[in-house]
């Protein structure tokens, strides 16, 4: 087949050109990178597992009716998804104290916050993704307060309903980063979440152990970093030994 356009390449990710107007392909590189490009590396099957655990939580999260931009897995290390313009306001939600928090605040990593938070990064390489509030969000037009409430209350039923997700499966949701985007179609305007849900944009401690299983492994030099992407992977009943009619569905834990 003749190879795709391609019209991005991200630290993890390629975006093609998709096979029909207002669809695009997203590729899930094993690449790895942290502190903005500073330490960089391959996790060999990351992509894969990515691309099955991000297709398994957006699909759980489009079946609560929040709208994303996914569509359909295509293969190993690919995936169809609505064109979208990408908003470029990381949003994140932390329930447990850890990584930047941790760092500004002084607040002990792991300890559990007194009700969860939401913060906002600019999406800039050269800025280095710098936190930004409300303010800066609706006064530089990055998106409208309208938008603005609405990824808010999107944000918060995601984290509500990926903490009780991962709670069934032996994980506790620590902190994710999610990207928005808008979609038109026809006259309408929606937004819809976009982007990935991975544990490389998510933290995700065993609920026992406390063990990390997410990309902090590689920022913080540990070992078996596909091995816990895998576990994760495990756990939600998606290895991808499994073909995509037997997908299981979450193991529940005791
Ligand atoms: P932080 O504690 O480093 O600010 O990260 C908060 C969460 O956001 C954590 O789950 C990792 C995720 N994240 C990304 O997905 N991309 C990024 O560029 C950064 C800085 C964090
Ligand atoms: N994704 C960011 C980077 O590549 C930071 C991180 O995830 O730690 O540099």
């Amino acid at each position: 087949m003749a190879r795709r356009r391609q019209i991005y390449e991200g630290k993890a990710k390629v975006i093609f050109e998709g096979p029909e107007p207002g669809t695009l392909v997203q590729y899930f590189k094993d690449d790895a990178t942290a502190f903005n490009n500073q330490k960089r590396g391959t996790i060999t099957g990351k992509g894969v597992l990515n691309n099955r655990i991000s297709e398994y939580l957006m699909t759980r999260i489009g079946e609560i009716g929040v709208p994303t931009h996914f569509v359909r897995r295509l293969n190993m290390r690919e995936q169809l998804i609505k064109e979208v313009e990408i908003i470029p306001i990381e949003v994140v939600v932390r329930n447990v104290a850890a990584g930047s928090l941790s760092k500004r605040l002084g607040i002990p990593e792991g300890q559990t916050l007194p009700r969860s938070i939401i913060e906002y990064y600019y999406k800039s390489d050269e800025l280095d993704d710098p936190m930004v509030g409300e303010e800066h969000i609706t006064a530089f037009g990055w998106s409208s307060p309208q938008e603005l409430d609405e990824m808010v209350a999107m944000s918060l039923r995601i984290n509500d309903f990926l903490s009780g997700l991962f709670f069934g499966v032996g994980i506790r949701l620590i902190d994710f980063k999610i990207e928005y985007g808008r979609h038109y179609a026809n006259e309408d305007m929606r937004i819809v979440l976009a982007d990935e849900i991975s544990p490389d944009s998510c933290r995700l401690w065993d609920l026992q152990t406390n063990e990390k299983m997410d990309k902090d492994r590689f920022r913080r030099d540990m070992d078996n970093i596909a091995e816990a992407y895998q576990e994760v992977a495990r756990r939600l009943g998606i290895l991808p030994e499994s073909g995509p009619s037997d997908i299981k569905g979450p193991q529940v834990m005791q």
